[in-house]
Parts: structure tokens; sequence; C-alpha cells
């Protein structure tokens, strides 16, 4: 089964995987990208994603969002992580060519998703300001997107917390408020969060073969992901976390992950902005107003070998 996509991305060296995973997996098709601001300013990651469409031909239309979140200050860009340039630092050249759409990522959003009504899950991994806003502009878009697929948060599910903060996740922290619109909105959601993402480490060893095995994509891949894998050495020992990839293939099939259900609400404020909370299904709490907020799915297990093997048969087969 062939799924089409629509991908909200902050490209960004896991966004740039995830982005060639989808442009190559023969079970997607990629109809449509989205750029946010998250891992750099908006002007940079639209940039990046041109840049990787026509280096890589992939002919899917790339349409910007606005440049901030929807209530908060911008926030400093983790150049520690992805590199001044959100690409490692390789000097990847900018596009010559391609173009981004003249109409802006909420209003593309709403049009595509109206185009392929019932059909198109949108899968989102970075702050989610795009979709909150696409809501906002066309509050019947629940009834025509099939599902949300969203990288982010951190439930503390696997002994795993925030990479922000002791609790929050960079795309949810991103954005907070974004977020909490897109989790109680009335459509399906799959969050993606880092209970799982963490658990899936990509060796030293099999980026070094990827890098040698997977043509172009593959060397591309070994060659940004050297900076990645600097800043999380001292963290997760040799390899990387390829949070996004996560969330593009659960969107394609989501077997290799456990789901739980239950409502999701976003902390907007305070100490603990950004945090995730699930309300577990028939779980009654005193203080509790969340009845009428629908249940999502969030991840909190997952087969690491097999998602490891998907990614790498995108490019070596
Ligand atoms: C998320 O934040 C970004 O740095 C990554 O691209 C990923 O989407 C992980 O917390
Ligand atoms: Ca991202």
């Amino acid at each position: 089964m062939i799924t089409k996509i629509l991908f909200d991305t902050d490209p960004g060296i896991d966004d740039a995987m995830a982005l060639l995973m989808l442009a190559r997996d023969p079970r997607a098709e990629l109809l449509g990208i989205t750029t946010a601001f998250g891992n750099a300013p908006l002007d940079l990651t639209t940039a990046n994603a041109l840049a990787l469409c026509e280096r890589f031909n992939i002919g899917a239309p790339v349409a910007r969002d606005v440049a901030q979140a929807l209530h908060q200050p911008p926030g400093r860009f983790p150049t520690e992580v992805h590199g001044a340039d959100a690409m490692g630092n390789i000097g990847m050249p900018m596009a010559s060519s391609r173009r981004e759409e003249a109409l802006p990522a909420p209003q593309f959003i709403a049009e595509m998703a109206r185009g392929h009504s019932g059909e198109l899950p949108i899968v989102a991994v970075g702050p989610l300001t795009n979709l909150a806003l696409a809501l906002q502009h066309d509050p019947a878009l629940v009834e025509h997107v099939k599902a949300g697929v969203v990288m982010g948060a951190a439930f503390g599910e696997n002994g795993h917390r925030g990479n922000v903060s002791p609790v929050a996740e960079a795309n949810i922290a991103g954005d907070p408020q974004a977020a909490d619109q897109v989790f109680i909105a009335r459509w399906p959601v799959t969050i993606v969060g880092l209970d799982v993402t963490h658990e899936v480490l990509h060796s030293t060893a099999s980026l070094d073969a990827l890098g040698c095995e997977g043509g172009a994509e593959g060397a591309f891949i070994r060659e940004i992901t050297h900076c990645y894998e600097h800043f999380q050495l001292s963290r997760s020992g040799n390899g990387v976390f390829s949070h996004d990839v996560g969330a593009a293939a659960s969107a394609l099939d989501a077997t290799p992950f456990t789901l739980r259900r239950g409502p999701v609400r976003v902390a907007t404020g305070g100490v603990a902005v950004g945090q995730t909370i699930q309300m577990r299904q028939g779980e009654r709490f005193v203080a509790d107003d969340r009845d009428d907020t629908p249940a999502q799915s969030i991840c909190i297990g997952v087969d690491p070998p097999r998602l490891r093997a998907e990614f790498r048969f995108c490019f070596v087969g």
C-alpha cells in the first residue's frame, strides 16, 4: 500500500534523514513539504528544504510557515546539535532553481488536505505552529486530514525525560500553545516522542556502512550526521538518534510501535512549560477538566532493529 504524505519539517539533520526516507521509501508518496522554524530560523530551514529537494530530485512543492510561535518570543536555535546551518556544517549548496510556493504553509496544508480528503496523513517533525494555524484557518480540516503523526513530546516512558528541560521536548517547547491546540483537536494524532526515539540508536558503524552502500543519499546522511554524532557522543555514546525518522516510519506502518490511548495536554506556561501529559483511559482524578478532550495515541514502545532496518532499506535495499 502506498501512503500519501504531507511533511511538516524544520530541517535539521534528522529532518533531512526523514525527508530522504519519505522520498525514497516505496511505501510513501511525498505530496508536499511545509517548513517550520525550530532547528534554525525559518529562512534557513526553508532554504535547507529547497536545497535538499533540488539536490535529491524531490518534486514535492515546498511552502513556508510563519517565523515564530503563536504566543512566545523566539528562543535560541540549537546550533550545537545541528550546526550553524542546521545541516551539519558541511557547506551544503543552496538551491539554484527550486522555489517555494506562494501560498503560506497553513493555507497550503488546508488545500492539500481538502484535495486529498480522508487519505492524507500530516507528518509533523518541528514545532506545531503550522498545524495550529491551519486549524485556525480551516477548522473543518479535522474532517479531511487522515491523521497527524507528530515527532515531539516526552512522557517519561522507558526512563526518557525531556531534552530542553527535565520535562519538555524541543518541538513541543518550540510552540507549546500550538501543540496543545493540535492535540486537543478532534482528529486522530499519534505522538512519537523521546520515549521511543531515544530507544533507537543508529551506531557509528551502521552510519559508516550506510555512507558506503547507500548511494548519494546514504553518503549525504553519513556526512551530515558527523556533527549530530559529536553532540550526542557525550550523552548516548557512539551513534545518533534519528527522532524524525521515527515519525515518518510510524506514518507508513505503526506496527513496530506500542501505542497507548488517552487525552494529551501541554503545559503552556510556568516551570513545566512544554511538558506533555497524557490522561490514561479509565483514569479519574478529582481535579480533572479533560473529559471532553479526545483521546490520542502516544508511542510507549518500539522495535529498534525493525526501525533501523526499514530506514536502511530505503537507501541500500
Ligand atoms: C526534535 O527536535 C529537533 O532538534 C529534531 O529535529 C527533532 O524533530 C527532537 O527533540
Ligand atoms: Ca525536526
